[in-house]
């Protein structure tokens, strides 16, 4: 144990070292610097992201660490070792970095963008024994402070989205990283605050992220929480509708968003006609795995007598005959 942990903190050494030049190159790299401007990127708010350049090189590295064949340069992600021949190269080539820090602010990994339209757009560390993308959420350790002054967290899907988020006024934001959002990143952020929007992309990848966020928000929407779901127009994310429209429009955005009870409700009856009785007895069946997720407490009977009405049934009725649903189903 005492080993393990012995080696994380090595490991979060190096990519910290990483970073460093990474970032000491950006001012070298009126490239990046471009791009950054182009995308609206104060100094600023780059600096508080410790955003960095990775020269285009094969061993870029080689001239940060001594030993560039120190085996724990590939155990932390940063150098791939070829699968035929054995040789080493630096994972992150020509690419504008982002460093990702756990909550207590030590570097875990890095994500990537290239600076045009090659594939993939984002590069990220791989899982490693200090990063494990289903429970890291990036921009949480820059968001602390934020978190507690505005008392809730956005939560969005992309590097971007948080820069540009803090950058116009809402340092609050975070983002899962390129995977759904979990229960474990719910935790996470649950640990700092009692509210949260998700705030992902208005496309239908978006909307699927907003489902899967659903899920796993649904065992952890306790009485007294706040959960709720923000809908940008369909060609926006949050960094290009705030760029567009401004921190006001966004603030808006934040005001309207629905609440986790109605996300359910409308996700239950989505494809269903609740003018016909089929249609009815349709989202009562949806509604069950959504609903019995919820733990014990005033929102879930709220929501039982809500879904009933909407149903036209007894909520003592919908309860039995979603426990026999369970049952069959078990
Ligand atoms: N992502 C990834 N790998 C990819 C594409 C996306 O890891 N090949 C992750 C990144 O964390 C990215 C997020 O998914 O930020 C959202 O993807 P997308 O909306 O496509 O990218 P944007 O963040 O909007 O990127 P940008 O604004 O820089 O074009
Ligand atoms: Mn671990
Ligand atoms: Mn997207
Ligand atoms: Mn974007
Ligand atoms: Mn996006």
């Amino acid at each position: 144990q005492a080993q393990q942990k012995q080696k994380a903190e090595t490991l979060s050494d190096l990519l910290e070292k990483a970073g460093d030049s990474y970032r000491k190159q950006l001012r070298a790299a009126p490239k990046a610097i471009e791009y950054l401007k182009k995308r609206g990127v104060s100094g600023e708010v780059s600096k508080r992201f410790g955003l960095g350049y990775a020269p285009a090189g094969w061993h870029g590295l080689a001239s940060v660490f001594a030993e560039y064949d120190n085996p724990q340069l590939e155990e932390c992600g940063l150098v791939i070792v070829g699968e035929e021949d054995g040789r080493r190269y630096d994972r992150f080539r020509d690419r504008l970095m982002f460093p990702i820090r756990n909550v207590k602010g030590e570097c875990i990994g890095f994500g990537g963008r290239v600076f045009g339209d090659e594939k993939p757009k984002y590069l990220n560390s791989p899982e490693t024994p200090v990063f494990h993308k289903g429970r890291e959420l990036y921009g949480l350790f820059e968001a602390r402070q934020a978190l507690r002054d505005m008392g809730y967290a956005l939560v969005t899907e992309g590097y971007m989205d948080v820069v540009a988020l803090a950058q116009l006024g809402f340092a609050n934001a975070v983002a899962t990283l390129g995977t759904a959002c979990t229960p474990d990143h719910v935790q996470k952020l649950f640990r700092f605050t009692d509210a949260v929007v998700f705030s992902f992309d208005g496309d239908g990848a978006g909307r699927r992220a907003a489902r899967k966020a659903l899920d796993a928000a649904l065992p952890l929407a306790t009485d007294t929480r706040s959960i709720k779901f923000l809908f940008l127009p369909s060609e926006h994310d949050p960094d290009s509708f705030i760029r567009e429209y401004g921190p006001e429009a966004f603030a808006r955005y934040v005001g309207d968003a629905t609440p986790l009870s109605r996300f359910l409700i409308e996700s239950a009856s989505e494809g269903c006609d609740l003018g016909q009785t089929e249609g009815r007895a349709h989202m009562a069946s949806n509604a069950r795995p959504l609903w019995s997720q919820l733990p014990d407490g005033a929102l879930k009977r709220q929501l039982l007598s809500e879904i009933a009405a909407l149903v036209q049934l007894d909520a003592r009725d919908l309860a039995d005959i979603w426990a026999q649903e369970a049952a069959r189903t078990a």
